[in-house]
C-alpha cells in the first residue's frame, strides 16, 4: 500500500514533466493543443509496448492536459455490453476513458465500443424475436485511451479506430538515470550521480523498475549506510537483489540457462520453456522475453527461441561453434 501511495507520487503529471518519449510526446502536445483550440475532443489513442514504460501515466497527463475528466478501467474488468454502456453514459463532453489490456476486450463489448468510437453513439436492442429493434442513443464527445503489450493481437475493426497510435520505447540510461534522480528528489533521499546511473543501467529500460529498485536501495542505505544512496551501497544493494550488470533477474538467468542447458540453445517453443521454468507463457512473452530481445540475447525463429552468442558470453558460458 505504502509503494503504491509512493508510485502514484513519482508519476509526472504533465508532458513537460515527463522524461522520454520524445516522439510520442512531441505529437501529442500537438494533437491536444490543436483540439483545445477547436474545443473538441481529442481523437482516440493507442498506446502500445511493453509493461512499465509510461502507458498509464501518459493517458493520466494528457487527461490533465485537456483539463478533462479520466475514466481508468480494463479490459478484462468489462464484462458484458452492458458494463460499457454504463461508462459511456456516464462521460461528459471530452473526458478520457482509459482501457488498459484493451485487447482482452470479449468481442461482444467490441462490437459496442464501434459506434460509441465513430459516431458517439449507443446501439441498443429494445425487445426480443420479430418485434426487436434497434434505438441509438447519442453520447457526449470522447477519446477512448487504449493500452496494451499486444498490439498485434487486437481486432483491425478495432485498430483501425484509433486515430493516433504510439508506440512506447524502452528508455536510454541517460533517461532513466534522469527518472531516478528526480525521483529521489520527490523522496527526498539524496544519492550520488554515479549512483542514479548504475539504477538507470540495471533497470532493463524501463521507470517502473528504476522506481521499484531506488525504493529498495533507499531501504538499504537507511538500514546499513547513513541514508545517502552512494555508489557502493547502491552496488550492494543490487547484489542483494540478485540484479545483474545489464538488469537481468534470476528468472532471465534461469530462462537463458534452460534453453542452453536443456535445449542445446534452441529453437524451443514458448510454452515448452515456459513449462520447464515454470512461469506463465503470457509473462514470459510480455515481460522478460522483449527486454532479451531487444538487447540481443534472445532470438525469435518459426520454430521457436534460440538463444545467441552474447548471451553465453555473458553467463560465462562457451557458445557452441557455428554449423
Ligand atoms: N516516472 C516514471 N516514469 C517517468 C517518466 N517517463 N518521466 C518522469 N518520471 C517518471
Amino acid at each position: 500500500m505504502e509503494d503504491q501511495v509512493v508510485e502514484l507520487s513519482l508519476r509526472p503529471r504533465y508532458l513537460a514533466e515527463y522524461i522520454g518519449q520524445t516522439q510520442v510526446k512531441e505529437n501529442l502536445k500537438v494533437y491536444i493543443e490543436a483540439a483545445k483550440m477547436r474545443k473538441e475532443a481529442l481523437d482516440h489513442v493507442l498506446l502500445y509496448g511493453p509493461p512499465g514504460l509510461g502507458k498509464t501515466t501518459l493517458s493520466n497527463i494528457i487527461a490533465n492536459e485537456l483539463g478533462v475528466n479520466i475514466r481508468v478501467t480494463s479490459g478484462p474488468a468489462i464484462e458484458r455490453p452492458g458494463d460499457l454502456a454504463a461508462i459511456l453514459t456516464n462521460l461528459q463532453e471530452g473526458d478520457v476513458l482509459f482501457i488498459d489490456e484493451i485487447h482482452r476486450l470479449q468481442r461482444t463489448v467490441e462490437e459496442v465500443l464501434y459506434p460509441a468510437m465513430e459516431d458517439f453513439a449507443l446501439d441498443i436492442m429494445i425487445g426480443k424475436g420479430p418485434s426487436a429493434r434497434s434505438v441509438r442513443l447519442d453520447l457526449p464527445a470522447f477519446t477512448l485511451i487504449g493500452a496494451t503489450t499486444r498490439a498485434g493481437l487486437l481486432s483491425s475493426p478495432l485498430r483501425d479506430r484509433f486515430g493516433v497510435v504510439s508506440r512506447l520505447e524502452y528508455y536510454t540510461i541517460d533517461e532513466l538515470t534522469f527518472i531516478v534522480t528526480r525521483a529521489s528528489e520527490i523522496l527526498q533521499v539524496p544519492i550520488v550521480g554515479e549512483a542514479a546511473h548504475e539504477i538507470g543501467m540495471r533497470s532493463r529500460g524501463t521507470p517502473r523498475i528504476a522506481n521499484r529498485i531506488l525504493k529498495r536501495v533507499r531501504d538499504y542505505a537507511q538500514v546499513r549506510g547513513d541514508g545517502v544512496i552512494t555508489l557502493e551501497l547502491a552496488k550492494s544493494a543490487l547484489q542483494l537483489l540478485q540484479i545483474d550488470d545489464l538488469g537481468l533477474d534470476q528468472i532471465d538467468h534461469k530462462m537463458i540457462r534452460t534453453i542452453i542447458t536443456n535445449f542445446q540453445g534452441g529453437p524451443v517453443g514458448l510454452d515448452t520453456i515456459a513449462a520447464t521454468i515454470g512461469e506463465e507463457s503470457q509473462t514470459i512473452e510480455d515481460v522478460y522475453e522483449p527486454f532479451l530481445l531487444q538487447i540481443g540475447f534472445l532470438q525469435r525463429t518459426p520454430r521457436g527461441r534460440t538463444v545467441t552468442p552474447l548471451a553465453y558470453k555473458h553467463l560465462g558460458m562457451q557458445p557452441p561453434e557455428p554449423k
